[in-house]
C-alpha cells in the first residue's frame, strides 16, 4: 500500500507545480492580461460570432495527462474572449456596465491563493472581519446605522432574492397568506424582484405596479391610493420595493416620498440601488438618493457603480436578526465553529456556505486608490450622459427619452412620420452598429416603441467614447438615408 501512495503522490503534486513552474503560468498569464489591457482602446466593443464556431468549445478535449500552458491560453484568448460583448470596453454603453479594474482582479487572485474562507468566523476570522469592514463601509455610506447587517453576494439578483426572503420573514409572512400579499413596484422594476419573489415561493403573491411619471418615477400619490384600496379589499399589503436607478431607463423612485408612505402602513421598504447606489459617493448622487437610508433594506452592486468584475453585490438591512433567523442551521459538524466574535459571520446570515473571500475584490481597490478616483469617476458619468443626451437632443430626427437623472439615456431616430416605419430604421440602425462593433448599445421598448439605451458606466469611458458613440450613429445614419 505504501508504495501505491507514494506512487499516487507523484502524480497528484503535479496540481501544485514548483515555484518555477508557477512563475513561469503567472508571467504568461501577466503578459496576456496586460496585453488585453494595452490593446482595449483598438478592440471592438462587440464582436460578431457565429454560433457553430462558438459552439466548437464544447468539444474542448480534456484529457488525462493535460496541455502545454501556451495552447490553453491560445484557446481562452482566442476563442472564449473574443466573440460577443466586449464588457471590459469603454465602449460598451449597454444594460448596466461595469468594468473590471485590475486592482480587483489582483484581489480575486489574492483571494483565492490564500483560499480563507470567509464563511465562518472561527475559520477565517480576519476574512469575516474585512467582509464585515466592507458593509460597515457601505452602511455608513448609506446613512444605515450601526446596528445594521449585510453581506456580500454575487451580485444583485442574488442579494434582491435575499431582501425578499428578508421581508418576508419580517413580517411573519406564510403560506397561507400568500395569495393575500401585495408587493409595489413598477414597470421599471428590475425582473430579479419578480423572480426572487418566484424563487421565494411566493408566485402567488399580487404584484401591483404602480404608474410612473413621465421620468418613469414611481407616482406616489397613486402608491399611498392603492395600498389604502388593497386593505380595503382584505389583501395585505407587505413590500414596496424602490428603484434607485432602473435598469432600462435609469430611473429614480422618490425615495424620500415613499419612505413615509411604507412607515405609515407598515410595510418593509426595500430598494434595488443594484445600478444607482454607488452615485451616493457623488453629490449630485447624494442630493437626489435622499431618503435611501430610511429604507429597511437596499441592494448595491460593487460590480457595477464600484467597476470590479463580475461577482458582487450587496445586501443591507437595518435589522440582521430577521437575516439570521431566515438563514439559520443546525448540524453538528459546525458546532466548534460558533464563537462569540461580536460580528456576524455571512454564513449566519445568507444562503451560501462556503464561499468567496469577495471582500478582498473590493478592498483592495478602494485601499489602494483611495475613494476620490471613484467619487471622480461617477461624477465623470453622469456628467458624460448629459452631455451626451444634450447633443443628441440637438441633433435633427433624433428623439430623447427624459433628461437623465443618473447615467442612461435613451434615445431613437425617427425620420419618419409612422412610428412602425421608425422602429423598422431603427432595428437597421441597431444591426449597423453591431456589425461595426466600436460601440456597443443595447436597446428596448418604451409605450411599444423601440429605443436605443446608452448607459454610460464603464470606468474606461470617457469622453472620446462618447464622441466616438455619435460618430457611429451619424456615420450609420447617412448610410441608412443613402440607402
Ligand atoms: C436595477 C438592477 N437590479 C438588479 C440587477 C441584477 O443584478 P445582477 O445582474 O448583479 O444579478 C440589475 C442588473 O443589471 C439591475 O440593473
Amino acid at each position: 500500500m505504501k508504495e501505491k501512495i507514494i506512487e499516487l503522490e507523484e502524480l497528484s503534486r503535479k496540481l501544485e507545480p514548483a515555484r518555477a513552474g508557477r512563475e513561469a503560468l503567472q508571467q504568461k498569464a501577466n503578459m496576456y492580461s496586460n496585453h488585453f489591457i494595452d490593446k482595449l482602446p483598438d478592440e471592438p466593443a462587440y464582436t460578431a460570432y457565429e454560433k457553430e464556431t462558438v459552439n466548437r468549445l464544447l468539444d474542448d478535449q480534456i484529457t488525462d495527462e493535460g496541455a502545454d500552458a501556451d495552447e490553453v491560453l491560445s484557446i481562452f484568448s482566442e476563442q472564449v474572449v473574443p466573440p460577443g460583448l466586449n464588457l471590459s470596453s469603454g465602449r460598451h454603453f449597454g444594460y448596466i456596465p461595469g468594468g473590471g479594474l485590475t486592482t480587483s482582479a489582483v484581489g480575486d487572485y489574492l483571494a483565492a491563493i490564500t483560499n480563507r474562507y470567509a464563511g465562518v468566523y472561527s475559520s477565517s476570522p480576519g476574512a469575516v472581519a474585512l467582509e464585515t469592514r466592507m458593509i460597515n463601509w457601505l452602511k455608513n455610506l448609506f446613512g444605515y446605522p450601526e446596528s445594521g447587517g449585510g453581506y456580500l453576494s454575487s451580485g444583485g439578483s442574488h442579494a434582491n432574492l435575499t431582501a425578499i426572503v428578508a421581508a418576508r420573514d419580517s413580517k411573519k409572512l406564510k403560506g397561507a397568506d400568500y395569495s393575500r400579499a401585495v408587493v409595489y413596484i413598477t414597470e421599471q422594476t428590475h425582473h430579479c424582484v419578480d423572480r426572487a419573489l418566484n424563487i421565494a415561493g411566493m408566485s402567488e403573491c399580487v404584484r401591483r405596479k404602480i404608474p410612473m411619471d413621465h421620468q418613469f418615477r414611481m407616482r406616489t400619490n397613486l402608491l399611498d391610493t392603492a395600498i389604502e384600496e388593497d386593505k380595503e379589499k382584505g389583501l395585505f399589503p407587505w413590500l414596496i420595493v424602490a428603484s434607485a436607478g432602473s435598469t432600462d431607463a435609469g430611473a429614480l423612485d422618490p425615495l424620500d416620498e415613499i419612505a413615509p408612505i411604507a412607515r405609515k402602513h407598515n410595510l418593509w421598504f426595500h430598494v434595488d440601488a443594484a445600478y444607482g447606489g454607488f452615485f451616493m459617493l457623488t453629490q449630485k448622487g447624494s442630493n437626489i438618493l435622499t431618503g435611501i437610508s430610511e429604507s429597511d433594506s437596499l441592494v448595491v452592486d460593487p460590480h457595477k457603480g464600484m467597476f470590479l468584475p463580475y461577482g458582487i453585490g450587496a445586501l443591507l438591512v437595518k435589522g440582521p436578526n430577521v437575516l439570521s433567523w431566515a438563514h439559520r442551521f443546525e448540524a453538528s459538524y459546525m458546532n466548534d465553529t460558533k464563537v462569540d466574535s461580536g460580528i456576524y459571520s455571512p454564513a449566519e446570515i445568507s444562503p451560501e456556505l462556503s464561499k468567496h473571500f469577495r471582500a478582498v475584490r473590493m478592498w483592495l481597490p478602494l485601499k489602494l486608490h483611495g475613494v476620490a478616483p471613484f467619487r471622480a469617476a461617477l461624477e465623470e458619468k453622469l456628467l458624460l450622459a448629459e452631455m451626451l443626451w444634450e447633443k443628441l437632443s440637438d441633433t435633427k430626427q433624433i428623439v430623447t427619452g427624459p433628461k437623465p437623472q443618473l447615467s442612461v439615456v435613451m434615445f431613437r431616430w425617427e425620420p419618419f412620420g409612422d412610428d412602425s416605419a421608425n422602429d423598422e430604421v431603427n432595428k437597421k440602425l441597431h444591426k449597423l452598429f453591431l456589425e461595426d462593433g466600436r460601440v456597443f448599445l443595447s436597446v428596448t421598448t418604451i409605450d411599444g416603441r423601440f429605443y436605443f439605451r446608452a448607459a454610460v458606466l464603464s470606468a474606461r469611458t470617457h469622453l472620446a467614447d462618447v464622441d466616438l458613440l455619435l460618430k457611429v450613429l451619424h456615420e450609420k445614419m447617412d448610410s441608412l438615408r443613402e440607402g
